[in-house]
């Protein structure tokens, strides 16, 4: 096992939006995830994933995705990246003048078949022009793998498997990779040896974490990540979220708890905490949801505390 030493930096992709409001039981109204998306900017995020331009019969939650794109105030070096599937979505993406898409495939073939309908291979043969017509347009592309720590059909993946995937999305052109540990059962000697393979065949530099909660491991499993030299993660605003096609599975690392944890290491992401914790706050408040971030509710019962003893 190698360790290099902690970065300075890390960037944190607030994919609540996309990620977190996709599983929501109900359909978001527009005005609350435009405002949502914009909270999340405004405390300093430099990336918020906005929304999917994937088939409304597939995730109707993400049906306005071309309304929020054209609501959605823009601020100067933010990026606000949106999932496109195939050219259809990438169509509809850069008609809605997305400036970065993700494309979304799996390590798993029964996940890749109940989530887009069509096997590994398919996919990436069908993510290959996406990504050809998206750089030719001066758009970005990000690549995602899911299920890089488990399936939640087939159970456990061989790393090999999520190297396989990640270096085919690399070589089509996508900057980054986020190896998703989608049902969220990785643990920390797990995520490493996946990254340790991964890295093998894409540099650490290029790949980034997204870690599902459910069982209790995301930041364990960031912080095994940073040991050995990640330094991009993804985080859902009080822990928004799921996936539609992994029943059971809650949402990313709270971003205000993979912010407390990193302002305790040192690290620094140019996040306000105080204001993200007030954005995670409204959104719970808004969709009558329990906030799933444990720093997030202390944070914001210590300030109730204070405020009543001022009183
Ligand atoms: P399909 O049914 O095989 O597609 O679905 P199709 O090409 O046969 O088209 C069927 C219908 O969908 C047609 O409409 C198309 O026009 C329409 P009809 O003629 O029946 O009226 N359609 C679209 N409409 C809008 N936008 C599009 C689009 N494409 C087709 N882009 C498909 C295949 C991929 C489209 C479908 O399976 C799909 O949309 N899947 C998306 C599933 C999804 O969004 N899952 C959640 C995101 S992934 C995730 O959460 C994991 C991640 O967080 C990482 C991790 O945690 O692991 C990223
Ligand atoms: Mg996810």
């Amino acid at each position: 096992m190698s360790t290099t030493p902690r970065p300075d930096r890390v960037t944190l992709v607030e994919v609540g939006p996309r990620d977190g409001l996709q599983n929501e039981p109900g359909v978001v109204p527009t005005d609350i995830k435009v405002a949502l998306i914009e909270k999340l900017a405004a405390a300093g995020l430099p990336v918020v994933e906005a929304t999917s331009f994937v088939s409304p019969k597939w995730v109707p939650q993400m049906a306005d995705a071309a309304d929020v794109m054209a609501r959605i105030a823009r601020r100067p070096g933010v990026r606000y990246p949106v999932l496109v599937p195939n050219l259809q979505g990438l169509d509809a993406a850069l008609t809605a003048r997305a400036e970065e898409v993700a494309v979304f495939a799996a390590a798993s073939e029964s996940f890749s078949k109940r989530n887009i309908n069509c096997t590994i291979d398919a996919s990436l043969d069908r993510f290959a022009p996406v990504c050809e017509a998206a750089i030719a347009a001066g758009v970005r592309v990000r690549g995602y793998v899911s299920c890089v720590l488990g399936c939640p059909y087939e159970g456990d993946i061989a790393p090999a498997a999520v190297a396989h995937v990640a270096q085919r999305l690399a070589a089509m052109g996508c900057f980054e990779v986020s190896l998703g540990d989608t049902i969220g059962t990785g643990t920390p000697d797990a995520t490493r040896r996946m990254l340790e393979r991964v890295a093998r065949d894409v540099p650490m530099a290029q790949l980034a974490g997204h870690f599902h909660d459910t069982y209790g491991q995301a930041l364990a499993n960031i912080v095994a990540s940073l040991d050995i030299g990640v330094t991009t993660f993804d985080s859902s605003v009080a822990g928004l979220g799921g996936c539609p096609y992994a029943k059971g599975a809650t949402g990313n690392a709270a971003t205000e708890d993979v912010v407390y944890l990193l302002q305790g290491l040192g690290i620094a992401t140019g996040v306000d905490l105080d204001a993200l914790v007030d954005a995670g706050t409204w959104i719970c408040d808004a969709i009558g949801r329990t906030n799933a971030s444990r720093a997030g509710r202390a944070i914001a019962a210590k300030r109730a505390r204070t405020a009543q003893a001022a009183a």
